[in-house]
């Protein structure tokens, strides 16, 4: 069976071909940042717009790259929530658009649950059970998965989510956007432990995250007079060992509360080379593994949401067939249940 995915929750426009017997057939990615680059951020109209532009385009080259007529889609998937509301409604009333037209079920996916399943789409996938730390721009989560649809949150960030505390301090020091893997690139030059920066909620004794007092830290030593341009490196050094340090603190207490070894790692800070190594020697020392998806399905991409569908599908969920377009800009990801018990998202 292949599904075709479709993601455009944000600023990327993703597309995907994911068969159920010979895996990923292939898959295209837009990034709109130079698009958003000039305004140091993301804006939602511009992002539906190239959206639109860049959609039919992408499916095009990945049919053709996967030598597979529209008439061989077996079914659709698209990410219904969470996201920007105007962006995801392109993903959705193409994906409803065309499944009505090929007469094949539809999927509303949960961009979440596509980042927590990706590693799955690798040569050396997981096996369930495990613990997912989801770091992504928006979100900052530590789930226990189950298996498909069966999520359990043990934490989350109150506040800031991990990458956006990377980009809003990227901001702070200079750094263009998305600033995740330019403050990760710049800390490489740097020290830390000069500024002292805060740990935010390490001691607290659950698997919850605080970033945005982080943040105003930051803000507070850049706004000091005495604050040299030439010290960005080492204050780059210090609030990604901040980030990094409070993050494998909590997975490691996670793993500890849930008895289990593994620990999958998905979204864009997932590709923060620092986190990985301090994960990774953590867990070996203690006899676990930690899981990454592919390096190119780090960040948002169709993979993730094809393949998302296609266990849903596997666990009896019906697509729907209404053409009716669905999306839901917040939809808690704890929300979710079995596939077979999960029905297509409700409105918002
Ligand atoms: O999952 P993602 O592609 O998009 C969503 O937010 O859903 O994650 C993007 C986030 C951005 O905040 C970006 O700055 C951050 O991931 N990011 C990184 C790195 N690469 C991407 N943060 C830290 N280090 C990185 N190497
Ligand atoms: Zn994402």
């Amino acid at each position: 069976m292949k599904v075709l995915g479709i993601e455009t929750s944000c600023d990327e426009t993703g597309v995907a071909l994911y068969d159920t017997e010979d895996g990923l057939l292939a898959h295209r990615v837009h990034s709109q940042i130079d698009l958003h680059a000039a305004y140091g951020g993301v804006v939602p109209e511009l992002a539906s717009r190239d959206h639109i532009r860049r959609l039919p385009v992408l499916v095009k080259q990945t049919l053709d790259e996967a030598g597979c007529p529209l008439a061989g889609v077996d079914a659709v998937a698209y990410t219904a929530g969470p996201g920007l509301a105007g962006a995801l409604l392109v993903g959705a009333s193409f994906a409803e658009s065309l499944g009505m037209a090929l007469g094949v079920p539809v999927l509303p996916i949960h961009h979440l649950e596509g980042h927590l399943l990706s590693p799955l789409l690798s040569a050396d996938p997981p096996s369930f059970p495990f613990v997912a730390l989801l770091v992504s721009g928006g979100h900052t989560q530590l789930m226990e998965v189950d298996g498909v649809g069966e999520y359990r949150l043990l934490g989350e960030t109150l506040d800031d989510a991990a990458g956006e505390a990377f980009d809003k301090t990227a901001k702070l020091l200079g750094l263009g956007y998305p600033g995740g893997p330019q403050l990760a690139h710049l800390a490489q030059a740097g020290r830390g432990g000069r500024f002292r920066l805060p740990r935010p909620m390490l001691h607290s004794g659950d698997l919850d995250f605080s970033f945005s007092g982080l943040k105003t830290a930051v803000l507070n030593v850049v706004s000091d007079p005495a604050w040299q341009k030439a010290d960005s490196a080492d204050l780059a050094a210090d609030f990604q060992d901040a980030v990094v340090e409070v993050l494998c603190a909590k997975a490691l207490r996670a793993l500890a509360q849930t008895g289990l070894r593994h620990l999958v790692v998905a979204g864009g800070v997932g590709a923060n080379r620092q986190l990985r190594q301090r994960l990774d020697s953590a867990l070996r020392r203690k006899g676990g593994r930690v899981f990454y998806p592919e390096p190119e399905l780090c960040t948002d991409n169709g993979a993730m949401i094809a393949f998302a569908g296609a266990c849903r599908l596997a666990g009896g969920q019906a697509g729907g067939d209404d053409a009716a377009v669905r999306v839901r800009p917040r939809w808690p990801l704890a929300d979710l249940r079995s596939p077979a018990l999960t029905g297509p998202a409700a409105p918002r």
